[in-house]
């Protein structure tokens, strides 16, 4: 497979520096040449530009959703890029960051796409809109937005409509979920699913009946979003926003590797690496190591 490595350095999203040293972070723990091991071609793209504003202008877009400006530029960039890694078959690994990302990428990949599903493995749902985030922070947003719910600076990104249906939508992982998000979750039907269930269900099983709906609902491709909180906390030290009762390390390179090897998954997104919170280089290194054995699966 032709990958295109496409780093986003921005923490405009969690409100907590760090996240912006994740993509350097992974080149300098050679990233390259771990996915090339496995026999694929790497282009690393760089990092898409992300515009520098002062702390003082936090909240000078939006009174509840910071940064909202320099977010808005530079997903329009990213989604860009993705846009056309895709048209020329590459397969985009989007290396962040903080998850607000995640609405640039998804809306890359649905422009190449006719109807795309989306698998968002993460301790929370990232669903919140202006008017239900406790926190104001932007990568607590973007899967709602792609599916066209929040302020319309989000859901118009790149292209005005939503980038994929919630019936295509799965979140895997989640344990902390804020109140205006469950009521959104039971209004629009999203399929969740928390560690414990799917221990409950199997792993295997899970990703069996995930890919019998998408497939089903005619969606073409999957896109995946990785967020390093999907793993339980006593992993992941350098992480902005950790939560416990998550899957251990085994787990999470089983469903991966299970979720890759459905040849559905054409793009990637890897967030919320934090270097600045990290104990030595121990989460950069299982992002590393995460990787390495996901990419072993993908042809
Ligand atoms: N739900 C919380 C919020 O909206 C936390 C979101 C954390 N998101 C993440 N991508 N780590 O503020
Ligand atoms: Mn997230
Ligand atoms: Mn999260
Ligand atoms: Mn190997």
């Amino acid at each position: 497979m032709d990958i295109n490595l496409i780093g986003v350095p921005i923490f405009y999203g969690c409100d907590k520096e760090g996240p912006q040293f994740g993509p350097d972070k992974l080149r300098e723990k050679n990233i390259v040449s771990v996915l090339k091991k496995h026999n694929h071609k790497v282009y690393d793209l760089g990092n898409i530009h992300v515009p520098k504003v002062s702390v003082k202008d936090k909240f000078s877009y939006h009174s509840n959703m910071k940064y909202l400006k320099p977010i808005v530029t530079a997903n329009t960039n990213l989604a860009h890029v993705v846009n056309m890694s895709i048209k020329n078959n590459n397969f985009p690994l989007i290396i962040g960051g903080d998850h607000s990302i995640g609405l640039g990428s998804i809306s890359g990949v649905s422009s190449s796409y006719k109807n795309i599903g989306v698998i968002w493995l993460d301790a929370h749902a990232d669903i919140n809109t202006h008017e239900t985030s406790p926190s104001g922070n932007v990568h607590g947003m973007p899967l709602g937005a792609s599916m066209g719910i929040g302020h319309e600076d989000l859901t118009n990104l790149y292209y005005g409509e939503a980038k994929v249906r919630p019936e295509n939508v799965f979140i895997l992982g989640a344990r902390d979920i804020d109140s205006g998000e469950i009521d959104l979750i039971k209004e629009k039907n999203i399929n969740v699913y928390s560690p414990k269930e799917i221990r409950e269900i199997g792993i295997e099983n899970l990703v069996n009946s995930i890919l019998d709906k998408l497939k089903a609902n005619d969606v073409d491709a999957i896109h995946l979003s990785f967020d390093m909180d999907f793993i339980d906390s006593s992993y992941v030290p350098g992480t902005g926003t950790p939560v416990s009762n998550g899957f251990n390390v085994d787990e999470t390179k089983l469903l991966l590797r299970k979720l890759v090897q459905t040849d559905m998954i054409k793009s990637m997104d890897f967030v919320e690496l934090n270097t600045l919170l990290d104990e030595g280089d121990r989460t950069s290194d299982l992002a590393i190591e995460i990787l390495d054995s996901v990419f072993e699966c993908i042809k």
